[in-house]
């Protein structure tokens, strides 16, 4: 087996995939029409032809736009279900799902419904698909840090249906030390805390994340290549980095894959997973993200089953889940 066929068929865990980022143009199409919303273009093939990012904010545009069709919890459940089939497929065994509540809750959707909605798919994918499951609500960090407390406020009827609170959207100018005291909120709170950071902002942002929200993870990362002290600094603490390959690509965040820093990330001892951020946008999922990306920088099957094995120690599990999980891949290894 090769290192590919070796990528394709491990068991992996999910830390970075925003669940509105899995929701394909079918599947906008079908809930626009069931909830009588109208969309800024006349088919799928026009919406996927729109797919044509240049940074981060022309992907939000239309990333915002798409999740404009989601109004019910069945709705939420349903976009959350094709994201399992195809989770399974990869053999992703274990996922860590970003919700964005303000997109909703802004629009007049009860935060109730995109909770309980993303709730009943996490528990049916326990039971039907075996993969474990949690959600981590997301703050907008181009709204302000006031509107983030109202909205872990408005979360709170709901603590026991997520793990944790992250950070994303539009990453220049909106510094994590923005968001420091809904930080430390949502910490005293025993919430897990992460933050996208090193995306498209500086590794300063990334220190930010880490010194002042006290992040437990960070998503992307790829900036620490521009900070030979915190590369350093990160590769011993084991702080985890959920990078996202084919996400950098269509972002322009790199000019070709080959050019990806993750080999390099490996090699300098970081704690570097593969995700694929919003699979729907940026042409694939897990295994389309490891594959192409164990092509571009030929990686080796020690490369690959340290990312796989990355994945677990990252990932906000118990123990036992842990040593299940790697026994899983020990096994698999072994086939
Ligand atoms: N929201 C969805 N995808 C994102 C990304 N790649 N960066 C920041 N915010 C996001
Ligand atoms: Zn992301």
């Amino acid at each position: 087996m090769n290192a590919i066929e070796l990528a394709r068929a491990i068991p992996k865990a999910e830390l970075h995939i925003h669940i509105e980022g899995s929701l394909e143009p079918e599947l906008i199409f079908q809930l626009a029409q069931r909830n009588a919303v109208s969309l800024a273009y006349p088919s799928v093939d026009a919406l996927r032809a729109a797919y044509a990012f240049t940074d981060l904010q022309s992907f939000l545009d239309i990333y915002y736009a798409g999740a404009s069709v989601l109004l019910t919890a069945q709705d939420f459940h349903d976009m959350a279900w094709a994201y399992f089939l195809c989770a399974k497929a990869d053999h992703v065994i274990h996922a860590e799902l970003f919700f964005d509540p303000q997109t909703h809750t802004a629009r007049g959707v009860p935060m109730a419904a995109v909770i309980e909605g993303l709730r009943s798919a996490c528990r049916q994918a326990e039971t039907e698909l075996g993969i474990s499951s949690a959600l981590i609500l997301c703050f907008l960090r181009h709204l302000s840090e006031e509107e983030a407390f109202a909205t872990l406020e408005a979360a709170l009827p709901f603590r026991e249906h997520f793990i944790g609170v992250g950070l994303d959207s539009s990453e220049r100018g909106h510094p994590p030390s923005k968001f420091q005291r809904v930080f430390a909120r949502c910490r005293e709170l025993g919430l897990k805390l992460v933050a996208h950071a090193g995306e498209e902002g500086p590794p300063a942002y990334m220190r930010e994340a880490i010194d002042l929200l006290k992040v437990q993870r960070i998503d992307h990362g790829v900036a620490v290549m521009q900070d030979a002290a915190l590369m350093e600094e990160l590769a011993r603490s084991r702080m985890p980095l959920t990078v996202c390959p084919l996400s950098n690509l269509k972002l322009c965040v790199v000019k070709d894959l080959r050019e990806h820093p993750l080999k390099k990330m490996l090699d300098a001892g970081l704690c570097a997973t593969v995700n694929s951020d919003d699979p729907a946008y940026f042409g694939g999922y897990m295994n389309a993200n490891f594959e192409q990306t164990v092509q571009a920088l030929n990686l080796s099957r020690d490369d690959v089953v340290q990312l796989a094995k990355n994945s677990f120690e990252a990932s906000f599990i118990s123990e036992e889940r842990r040593r299940a999980c790697l026994a899983e891949l020990e096994r698999v290894m072994a086939r």
